[in-house]
């Protein structure tokens, strides 16, 4: 593999966000496998070949906040496609509204291993908040574990500023809070 590979020639990674489908059955346990390999449990680590559309439906079902499971809020989750199909996931969550106080879980992404260090989640990122532009979600809150260095990276290249460290003690302990104001940042429309 080229270290250019995944990438066009200005360098931005060809990726796009889809939803999930079917479709993208093979490559996304191709990914899972990946996952597993690193000791990375996602999601759908022991999920079944079968029990595959079910998972489908239920990302769907949950951007529409139905059948959510007790303590989630709609959330909706893209894939991450290139050439080779899946090649991670990146979700938004619907109802969060971020304020100072709140810890949770506004954005999230994993990009599957072979296809790390190629932007893929950067450029996902930035995809990301133009849909999240489209729903009028204008303020985003990021966070990440402070040691994770390439998703402090993907957050601070697409605007992220730095809130603050959940302090010892708290729910998620240490980990850096970002926003990403989209009002503060230009558009197209803007140029
Ligand atoms: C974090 C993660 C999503 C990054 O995905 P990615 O597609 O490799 O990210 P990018 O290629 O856009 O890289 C972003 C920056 O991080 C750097 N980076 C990527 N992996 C890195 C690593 N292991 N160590 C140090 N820097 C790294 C890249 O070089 C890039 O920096 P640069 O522009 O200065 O070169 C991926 O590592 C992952 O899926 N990890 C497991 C799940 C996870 O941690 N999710 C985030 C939870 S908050």
């Amino acid at each position: 593999m080229s270290v250019n590979a995944g990438k066009d020639e200005a360098g931005i990674a060809r990726i796009t966000l889809e939803p999930p489908s079917e479709k993208f059955q093979d490559s996304f346990f191709q990914a899972m496998a990946e996952f597993a390999g690193e000791g990375n449990r996602q999601v759908a680590a022991d999920m079944s070949q079968e029990q595959f559309p079910a998972y489908v439906q239920q990302l769907h079902d949950q951007s529409l906040g139905k059948n959510l499971k007790e303590g989630y809020i709609p959330s909706k989750e893209f894939w991450i496609i290139d050439a080779d199909g899946y090649a991670g996931r990146i979700i938004l969550g619907l109802t969060f509204v971020p304020t100072p106080e709140r810890v949770g879980h506004h954005v999230g992404y994993a990009v599957r291993p072979s296809k790390r260090q190629h932007g893929y989640a950067t450029k996902a990122l930035e995809l990301l908040l133009d849909e999240a532009r489209k729903i009028n979600i204008l303020k985003l809150m990021p966070e990440c574990d402070s040691t994770n260095i390439a998703s402090r990276k993907v957050i601070e290249r697409n605007g992220g500023v730095l809130l603050d460290r959940m302090p010892n003690g708290e729910p998620c302990e240490g980990s850096l809070r970002y926003i990403i104001d989209l009002n503060a940042r230009p558009t197209n429309l803007d140029l």
